[in-house]
């Protein structure tokens, strides 16, 4: 039990001085933090993010088939073609397009009323609120990824980078305007200048997401220094590295959180362990 306490003491330790500010680490204190994990994505949000991306996906495969008017055609022949086979009709891909929206929304409308406070308002929190790090991110991640800068010179960052916030802000929008502008279509309602006026926002909205798309998929998937968060949205969790490294306020946010709550719940066992200010004065 001792061993135990004196380990925790340790690694607490490390955290209260690393809490201080961020740092080069040594390689013992990498190793440490690589095999520590944080959850950061729970099993509902791990779950609406796939159900959203593919219907999204199913969506601009469908909406963009859709637009075959010699003025409107978007797609070359032969993917419109494809798609036709696929459905048979135009006129079935148009319902299947419009059932999937139905769904869609339904989804996001659920959630947005039964999950507020959970998970609309973290969402906002952390993905749609911008702060002055934030705004310096953006050009120092650029000098960053040409060596012109240090990684440590970059501004700290929170659960969500400025560009993941950027791209969830645009999403954001766009499924607002889809909400509005789709039914109008599906469903005729109002005069035709309004439809015609919905029809263009849709597809503004719609392309702003595609847009963003690529950008969003290379760098979750593909990116290698995002690969742990890659997997967070499977695992629902990420190592403490990652985490120290590229979302440092969200890292410190958590684990002062984790500390309080620990300290307070051993004093009750007539455990000390350090506490925050006590490493901070050293
Ligand atoms: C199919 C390919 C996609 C992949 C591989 C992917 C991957 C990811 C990953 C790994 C994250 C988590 C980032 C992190 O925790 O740091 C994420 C977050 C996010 N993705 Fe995607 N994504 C995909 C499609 C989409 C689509 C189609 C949309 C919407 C149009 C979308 C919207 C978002 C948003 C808004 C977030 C932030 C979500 C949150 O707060 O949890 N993603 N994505």
């Amino acid at each position: 039990m001792d061993e135990r306490i004196n380990k925790l003491s340790e690694d607490i330790t490390l955290d209260h001085e690393l809490l201080n500010n961020p740092r080069h680490l040594t390689l013992e204190e990498k190793r440490i933090l690589a095999n520590r994990v944080m959850k950061k994505h729970g099993v509902a949000g791990v779950t609406l993010h796939w159900v959203n991306a593919g219907c999204w996906l199913f969506l601009i495969a469908t909406g963009t088939a859709l637009l075959s008017a010699s003025y409107l055609q978007f797609m070359p022949n032969w993917y419109i073609a494809i798609m036709d086979g696929i459905f048979g009709n135009r006129a079935a891909m148009l319902h299947a397009h419009i059932a999937v929206a139905v769904f869609w929304m339904s989804l996001l409308i659920f959630y947005g009323i039964f999950g507020f406070k959970n998970y609309l308002l973290e969402f906002i929190k952390n993905d749609l609120t911008f702060d002055k790090d934030d705004i310096g991110w953006l050009p120092a991640k650029a000098k960053n990824l040409i060596g012109k800068l240090s990684h440590y010179d970059i501004p700290p960052q929170g659960a969500y980078n400025a560009g993941q916030k950027a791209y969830a802000v645009v999403v954001s929008f766009s499924t607002i305007i889809l909400m509005i502008t789709g039914p109008i279509m599906a469903f005729h309602l109002g005069s035709e200048i309004i439809i015609q006026w919905a029809m263009l926002f849709h597809f503004v909205a719609a392309m702003a997401v595609v847009a963003g798309i690529f950008v969003h998929v290379y760098m979750a998937a593909l990116f290698p220094e995002e690969r742990p968060a890659f997997f967070s949205m499977i695992t629902g969790k990420v190592n403490e590295l990652y985490a120290y490294f590229f979302h440092y306020k969200w890292w410190k946010e958590i684990k002062t959180e984790e500390h309080e709550f620990f300290t307070s719940e051993l004093k009750k066992d007539k455990i000390h362990l350090p506490e925050l200010d006590e490493c901070n004065k050293k």
